[in-house]
């Protein structure tokens, strides 16, 4: 009977090693290439160049919000423009290079004069973003 207890012990610690390892891999060689941001973004200046596709579209969406605009308002139409699709990697919009300044500003008063905002991990939490500023109106000092 013990044996076999033995070799049950040592198979779960095996499964669950085999887990740890699998969950705590850093980067992992089985995920699809189509998921490197280097292949979905082309154009990446602020934000981190390997951002998943769901991290940047958060992102955009609240700035979307914090601005009250539409993605249209920051990114340009394609260039044929029977189709109503934006070219998201292009910077024809002048809007989309401000909220690039906009967004190093944040960071920028974040990191002076926020820096004692800290979580338990000892990471800067943001205490001022777009929103505290813009309130859903691309113009807060107009309001
Ligand atoms: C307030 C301006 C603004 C709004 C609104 C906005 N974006 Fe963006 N978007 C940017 C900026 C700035 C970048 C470039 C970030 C950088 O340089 O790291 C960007 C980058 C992107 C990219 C990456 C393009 C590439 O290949 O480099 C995608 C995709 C994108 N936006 C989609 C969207 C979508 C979808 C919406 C609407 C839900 C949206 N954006 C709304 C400013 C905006
Ligand atoms: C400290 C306050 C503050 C913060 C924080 C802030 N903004 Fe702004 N933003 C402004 C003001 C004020 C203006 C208007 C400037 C002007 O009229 O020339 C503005 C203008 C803009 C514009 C241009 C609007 C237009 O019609 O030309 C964009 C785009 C923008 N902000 C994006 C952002 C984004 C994205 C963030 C967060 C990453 C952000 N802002 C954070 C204060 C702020």
């Amino acid at each position: 009977m013990l044996p076999y207890k033995k070799i049950a012990v040592a198979l779960c610690l095996f499964a669950f090693m085999a887990i740890g390892m699998a969950a705590t891999r850093p980067a992992d060689p089985a995920r699809p290439a189509s998921q490197t941001a280097d292949r979905i973004f082309k154009n990446l200046k602020i934000l981190p160049k390997d951002i998943s596709k769901e991290d940047l579209g958060k992102t955009m969406d609240l700035w979307k919000n914090a601005l009250g605009v539409k993605c249209g308002f920051c990114h340009a139409p394609t260039a044929d423009s029977t189709s109503h699709h934006l070219d998201f990697a292009s910077d024809a919009k002048p809007e989309k290079n401000i909220a690039r300044h906009m967004y190093k500003m944040t960071a920028k008063i974040n990191k002076k004069y926020f820096s004692f905002n800290k979580d338990e991990q000892g990471n800067t939490m943001p205490a001022v973003a777009c929103m505290t500023c813009h309130r859903g109106s691309p113009h807060p000092e107009a309001k």
